[in-house]
């Protein structure tokens, strides 16, 4: 497939990188022109383990490229990932601004294209963000209708800092949140022959599991660590204890109540 990822941070330079390993072409967009050249330099943006080796071979290969050029990047590509930081506020609330410039921009590369387009959303984003903010910018900025003309899907990312390309060809799942089952074929085409259960759910339920999958990961450290305190001030060794918590995975780590 021919895809663009918009956003060359960490995400966007693993999705980049691993989809190129799986045999897809890539071009990777940033505001930043000193990202762009990294990769046009065949160098890595960001430490990653394993990403400079992949970033080199597939910009020798020529399956990588990279623009700060958005309608080109567009032209040349039949989907794109967005992938642009989404930070919190000082009032805790997520700030989407990027997110929706992107999608304008990406909404007016697509007016004058006349072939279906694709554009999925990898930025963590609170549940309702893409039908209410992401959504009515594409369409207004393309004059397309979602569904004539484009897609849309949200397709969230669960890779670990310090293990990303690892995690992205071992994924502990694969989600895809889209209103109509040929676009979410189209995203899954993308993990062909990656392991891990796909689900196909609605785009709030989507983003929602990226949501409950952080929350729990917090509660998992914060309850680690209360455990460890514990275990200190009485005298015994944390370790062991949480050890042997986890080996309980029929009602301990386990979907039951
Ligand atoms: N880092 C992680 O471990 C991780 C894991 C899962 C999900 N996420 C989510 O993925 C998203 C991206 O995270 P990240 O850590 O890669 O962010 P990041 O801040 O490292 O990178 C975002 C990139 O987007 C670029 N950008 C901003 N506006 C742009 C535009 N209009 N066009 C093109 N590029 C633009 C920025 O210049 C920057 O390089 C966030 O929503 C984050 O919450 C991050």
């Amino acid at each position: 497939m021919r895809i663009s990822v918009f956003g060359l941070g960490y995400v966007g330079c693993v999705s980049a990188a691993c989809l190129c390993e799986s045999g897809h072409e890539v071009w990777g967009i940033d505001v930043d022109e000193s990202k762009v050249k990294f990769l046009l330099d065949g160098k890595s943006p960001i430490v990653e383990t394993e990403l400079p080796e992949l970033i080199a071979k597939h910009r020798a290969a020529g399956r990588l490229n990279a623009t700060t050029s958005i309608d080109k990047a567009v032209k040349a590509t039949d989907m794109a990932l967005v992938c642009v930081g989404t930070p919190s506020l000082p009032s805790g609330a997520l700030n989407t601004e990027y997110a929706r410039r992107v999608c304008e921009q990406i909404g007016a590369a697509l007016k004058n294209l006349n072939r279906d387009f694709t554009v999925v959303i990898r930025s963590t984003l609170l549940p309702g963000t893409t039908r209410r903010e992401l959504l009515p910018r594409l369409e207004q900025f393309s004059g397309k209708a979602e569904g004539a003309g484009f897609h849309i899907a949200y397709n969230p990312e669960f890779l670990r800092e310090g293990t990303a390309v690892a995690d992205f060809f071992a994924p502990p799942k694969t989600v895809v949140g889209a209103e109509r089952e040929t676009t979410a074929k189209r995203v899954s085409d993308l993990y062909a022959g990656l392991p891990g259960a796909f689900h196909l759910t609605r785009i709030e339920e989507a983003e929602l599991v990226k949501y409950a999958d952080n929350v729990f990961h917090a509660i998992k450290v914060v309850f680690g660590n209360e455990v460890g305190a514990i275990a200190k001030s009485v005298g015994v060794d944390s370790h062991r204890v949480m050890d042997v918590f986890c080996t309980d995975t029929k009602l301990n780590l386990s979907p039951t109540i």
